[in-house]
């Protein structure tokens, strides 16, 4: 574990027109090994450059994370993409030219030049190009790929907000850049075009429906949906327990009137309780149970909000100091694969 004892610049970076100064002191950092902190339009993001073996060993560090989990290089030009990696196959095209900048994050095979520490000792690499202003400023200004996986010290959920960062991330990194929430708030869809049938790896911002329409032929790797993982998953992050808050979660599934009565005869026998549910179904709750403890992550009709405060709602139950977490099923759709993969993750796929 690395102590806590760097001094960390915390620059308030405007997304709608980055300060040039501020970019360019972080850009500066990162050109000298260092790491920074920076918003993405997913979740923030730990970087440092991304074919610099020690700068990149200092994200494993600040983060505490194992070092066999690769990262994703970020890039802010399409140009970039050649010097990484050995082929752009048809499919990679058509999804680049449909999805990036955005959400996308495209595994292909790497060149030498990629270090292992980065592909985590694989012969591929993930890259992403981020439309959110500051990252793409600061990507540009670094003038290398920034390898960056979420801000969040490893097992907490991702850092969606300015606060999250600064929790988890002062003291251990040269710099942060913060700005506004997040505005997806899940990280970003994984997509194996190195596979010879583009594979997705990881739902994210970008649907399964979206990209298929792009590429009829990708298929969903069996790690994104099954509950217990016992083949070595293909996306290496899918191995590791994420998202989750301290408390012990589970999903609870069935009728409103069902989850009702399962939630009331849960909190019986313990009191640090905590409820995450839907704006439609909180006044049931509220009714009969201590409404300090019932979060509501957002309207079961707004996927978009729901997705943008999952990862803060689970923070928060950290600060209640919540040790039992019931969360009401979220319906399953082409719009919600992302969130629910979280959700059910975050609750190590316990359902009552
Ligand atoms: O939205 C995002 O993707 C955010 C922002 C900061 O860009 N980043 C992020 O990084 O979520 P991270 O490290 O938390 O997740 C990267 C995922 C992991 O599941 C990792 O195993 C997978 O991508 N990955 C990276 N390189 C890979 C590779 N070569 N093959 C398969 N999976 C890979
Ligand atoms: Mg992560």
């Amino acid at each position: 574990m690395v102590s806590s004892s760097m001094q960390t610049k915390i620059l308030k970076v405007d997304s709608r027109c980055p300060q040039l100064e501020l970019i360019e002191d972080a850009a500066a950092l990162l050109r000298a090994g260092e790491t920074v902190v920076f918003p993405t339009e997913t979740v923030y993001g730990l970087g440092a450059n991304g074919l610099d073996e020690k700068a990149a060993a200092k994200i494993y560090t600040a983060k505490g994370r194992p070092s066999d989990n690769p990262l994703i290089l970020h890039i802010a030009d399409e140009a970039q993409v050649t010097a990484l990696v050995t082929e752009i196959p048809v499919a990679a095209q058509k999804l680049i030219q449909a999805f990036w900048p955005g959400p996308l994050t495209l595994i292909f095979k790497k060149r030498p030049v990629v270090p292992a520490i980065v592909s985590g000792g694989l012969a591929t690499v993930a890259l992403r190009m981020p439309s959110h202003a500051v990252a793409r400023a600061l990507i540009a200004a670094a003038d290398v790929p920034v390898a960056a996986p979420s801000a969040n010290l490893s097992g907490r959920p991702s850092p969606t907000r300015p606060q999250h960062v600064i929790e988890d991330m002062a003291g251990r990194v040269a710099a942060i850049l913060t700005c506004e929430e997040a505005p997806i708030g899940l990280e970003s869809t994984v997509v194996d075009v190195s596979a010879e049938v583009p594979t997705l790896l990881r739902p994210g911002g970008i649907s399964l429906t979206e990209l298929q329409a792009v590429v009829p032929e990708l298929v969903i790797d069996r790690g994104v949906i099954a509950k217990n993982q016992v083949e070595r998953p293909k996306s290496p992050g899918m191995k590791y327990t994420h998202y989750a808050p301290r408390g012990e979660m589970v999903i609870v599934r069935g009728s409103d009137e069902e989850k009702l009565k399962k939630i009331l005869a849960a909190v019986e026998t313990n009191s640090d309780w905590a409820l995450l549910v839907s704006a439609e179904t909180a006044r049931n709750y509220q009714a009969v149970l201590d409404p300090t403890h019932i979060v509501v992550l957002a309207s079961r009709e707004n996927p978009v909000a729901m997705a943008r405060n999952l990862f803060d709602k689970l923070r928060y139950f950290d600060e209640l100091g919540a040790t039992h977490i019931y969360a009401e099923d979220i319906d399953l759709t082409p719009a919600t694969l992302a969130l629910v993969n979280r959700l059910h993750k975050a609750a190590g796929h316990r359902f009552i």
